[in-house]
């Protein structure tokens, strides 16, 4: 089995600033030496990726604010039904949700990647609470509750500056407040390995005890329709795969010649995901930190799973971290998936 070697989890779909982690490893070369913001993080994980065999990088490092616009632009695409089919699924059972969360509720996104799904549900809603988005970018977060704020009258929005994928704490529930429950559109949970999922989900049904979690997560299906959306006749998706190298040129001085890399996107069948890879066209050397990286022709650098589900996985799964399954809403052609899961007291 191929999986991605990262254990730091998968951040919002928004721009990531740079962690000021230490350890910095030194760049000895002019032209390295010379880059304006090195990013520890991401060199650690670059030169882990390069040393790696299959070589692996999380697809956490797609999202500068080049890859978050990449991103947006991908959502729009004809071929790339996730995010419309979800919001008509949001759309049309916003009402039965609303019902089920019950009133005051105090909602809690993971991501704050999406306000126009989350307001979905706060339009349906009795008396929200409170709304409580978590999200490792400050700016990005600050930007979201500001627009919430205006347009909610009454609604304390109360953001998290955290990184999701880690141990998190929650401020304390509102006197008089309503069910507590957790908003993951986007299927994100796809793009974690299979460990980092049922991690997740067990931290998430840990702060969410005696609520719930409303999570989006893409089905599997005719993998012609998958293929299609990650390979888009435009080009979008392998612009957004290949931005990865842009930005390792840019924040870590390496040389990619861009020419010789790439898009590749396949269905894996047996592993029911999307793979993403960045494909050497010729043998090449690769120069980063004063070290150089061979790549043979045909060789790869796995960029991104993106994992697709069936109602069963996805209910077992949640049954390991602790959750009860309820209801699943879909869409008439039966591509995704929003699933109520609850969080025991
Ligand atoms: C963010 N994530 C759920 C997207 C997905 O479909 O896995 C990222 C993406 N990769 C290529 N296209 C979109």
């Amino acid at each position: 089995m191929l999986d991605l070697t990262s254990t730091a989890g998968f951040p919002s779909r928004r721009h990531v600033p740079p962690r000021n982690d230490a350890g910095f490893v030194s760049l000895p070369e002019r032209r390295e030496a010379t880059v304006a913001a090195p990013h520890a993080a991401f060199l650690r994980e670059m030169l882990a990726a390069l040393d790696g065999r299959p070589r692996a990088i999380s697809p956490k490092w797609f999202y500068d604010a080049a890859g978050s616009a990449l991103f947006d632009d991908i959502c729009g695409l004809p071929e790339y039904y996730p995010t419309r089919t979800e919001t008509a699924i949001l759309t049309r059972h916003a009402g039965e949700i609303a019902q089920l969360i019950g009133p005051h509720a105090e909602i809690v996104e993971f991501g704050a990647g999406s306000l126009a799904k989350v307001r979905l549900l706060l339009d349906a809603l009795e008396q929200p609470r409170r709304f409580v988005p978590i999200d490792i970018s400050g700016e990005h977060l600050q930007a979201a509750a500001q627009a919430l704020r205006a347009d909610y009258a009454g609604l304390q929005v109360t953001p998290v500056v955290a990184d999701y994928t880690l141990p998190l704490q929650l401020p304390e529930a509102l006197p008089g407040s309503g069910r507590r429950v957790g908003f993951f559109p986007g299927s994100t949970l796809g793009n974690f390995t299979p460990p980092e999922a049922l991690a997740f989900l067990r931290r998430a049904a840990a702060v969410l005890r005696g609520g719930a979690l409303l999570i989006g997560v893409d089905l599997v299906k005719d993998p012609a329709v998958l293929h299609a959306a990650y390979n888009d006749a435009q080009g979008v998706t392998a612009a957004f795969n290949r931005n990865l190298l842009v930005r390792a040129n840019r924040e870590l001085g390496s040389d990619f010649d861009l020419s010789r890399f790439a898009h590749s996107a396949f269905y894996n069948a047996p592993m029911q995901r999307i793979e993403m890879h960045l494909l050497s066209l010729t043998r090449q050397s690769v120069r980063l930190a004063g070290r150089h990286f061979r790549f043979d022709e045909g060789e790869t650098l796995h960029t991104e799973h993106s994992h697709k589900f069936t109602h069963d996985r996805l209910r077992a799964l949640a049954r390991q971290a602790g959750f009860e399954p309820g209801p699943v809403w879909t869409d008439p052609r039966g591509w995704f998936a929003v699933h109520w899961l609850a969080a025991p007291a």
